[in-house]
């Protein structure tokens, strides 16, 4: 369990040891991180100490007054929105203060999907201490086109990060041979993602920490029930792993406002919602390989005439799938009997409920020529007119 105790005062790290030390000295205490940048102490314990006794032991010290404590998974009332660069810039110091005393030299794991949330707590780790974390990134064959390779250019290449890049398309693409219902799809991605990253995981040694880009809706939905948020907990029990989650107060604009501050790029920081099982949910039915094919081209057709016309800042989610399905059509003057591409654009607040985009007719048209004409395969593309409900934002 988790207390944050909000202390003023500190004004070195001589303060910062004796209030670390008070802390520990409580009963039940585990560890206590004490950031002077930060202006609080993370506090780890069994529950056993009670809140006047957390504040009574700084208080004692005299000098460092404590202005609230609150339980570590809530986000105070008093943090203010991080809407500015310059915020974003102060949480990160806060953080890394954070992050170098809570891990000291020891070493972390983190699962990069290249996502913005597992990318941003990437970029902050390496921020806070480099080398020591190691960053897993398992490529399932069913990311979008360039992704896996933007995730080795930024992190590997640019930030300097110790990355495991797997690719483990053969894997999964072999397990999901011929299975066609939605739900038995997701449970194998899952669990080969699980397998996948546990023995890359088994190979290293000494490592006492495990990243999560857990963000705070991920805290509420999990206090409601709604999922657990951790995600990627398919470690054996036996591996204690601390969690690190440096993004758990943070709203999703926060966490990309904070990552564009870190220098990550503008197309990884306001990446579109992603689903885990990656294209692997737009390629309905049993999954082929070059039907998988013809979802990632047409995918990459569309976003990148979406970002041709400004509708990428404008548009919530867009995507195209291929549904195991066949039509009859013309190419190349002979009759070709081939996949339907079908286009989905929607905007939401929540995900909850969604409206259609309504794109505008000559811009359909456009990249409905060149889906069929450059994506072997497809002869005909739709446009999807159905709001949630009736229908899903995606299609399994
Ligand atoms: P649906 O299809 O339920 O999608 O209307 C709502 C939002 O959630 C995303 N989505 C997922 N995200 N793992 C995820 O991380 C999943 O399995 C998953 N399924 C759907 C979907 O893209 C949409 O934004």
């Amino acid at each position: 369990m988790e207390r944050v105790l909000f202390i003023t005062g500190m004004g070195c790290e001589k303060c910062e040891a004796k209030v670390k030390a008070a802390l520990e000295a409580v009963p039940g205490v585990s560890k206590a991180v004490v950031s002077r940048v930060a202006a609080k102490a993370v506090v780890t314990y069994d529950g056993t100490a009670t809140d006047e006794q957390l504040v009574a032991a700084v208080s004692a010290l005299e000098h460092y007054p404590v202005s609230g404590i609150l339980d570590g998974n809530l986000r105070p009332e008093s943090m203010e929105r991080i809407t500015t660069p310059a915020l974003a810039e102060a949480f990160i110091d806060a953080q890394v203060d954070l992050l170098r005393k809570q891990i000291g030299d020891g070493s972390v794991l983190l699962a990069l999907s290249g996502g913005v949330d597992s990318s941003v707590v990437a970029a902050l780790l390496i921020k806070a201490v480099g080398k020591q974390l190691t960053a897993i990134h398992v490529n399932h064959g069913l990311m979008r086109k360039g992704e896996s390779q933007q995730v080795i250019d930024v992190f590997e290449k640019q930030l300097g990060a110790n990355l495991i890049y797997v690719d483990a398309t053969d894997r999964f693409l072999d397990k999901l041979a011929g299975v066609a219902e939605p739900e038995s799809k997701r449970k194998i991605i899952g669990a080969e993602f699980i397998k996948v990253f546990d023995e890359e995981a088994a190979k290293l040694s000494g490592i006492g920490f495990l990243g999560q880009g857990t963000i705070y809706p991920d805290i509420l939905e999990s206090k409601d029930g709604i999922k657990a948020h951790h995600n990627v907990g398919g470690l054996p029990d036996e591996v204690k792993l601390e969690l690190v989650e440096p993004l758990k107060l943070l709203f999703k604009d926060e966490v990309r406002m904070v990552g564009a501050a870190l220098g990550l790029p503008d197309s990884m920081v306001n990446r579109q919602p992603f689903p885990g099982p990656g294209l692997g949910v737009r390629c309905v039915g049993a999954i082929t390989r070059d039907r998988l094919e013809a979802v990632r081209e047409s995918d990459a057709i569309l976003r990148e005439e979406f970002a041709k016309a400004g509708l990428d800042k404008k548009v919530w989610q867009y995507f195209t799938v291929v549904p195991d399905f066949k039509a009859t059509g013309i190419k190349d003057g002979k009759r070709a009997f081939e996949w339907i591409c079908i286009i989905r654009a929607i905007n939401t607040r929540d995900a909850m409920s969604a409206s259609i985009e309504r794109l505008d007719w000559d811009f359909l048209e456009k990249v409905a020529d060149r889906i069929t004409h450059e994506v072997p395969g497809i002869t005909r593309c739709v446009y999807d007119v159905t709001k949630k409900p009736t229908a899903t934002i995606e299609y399994e």
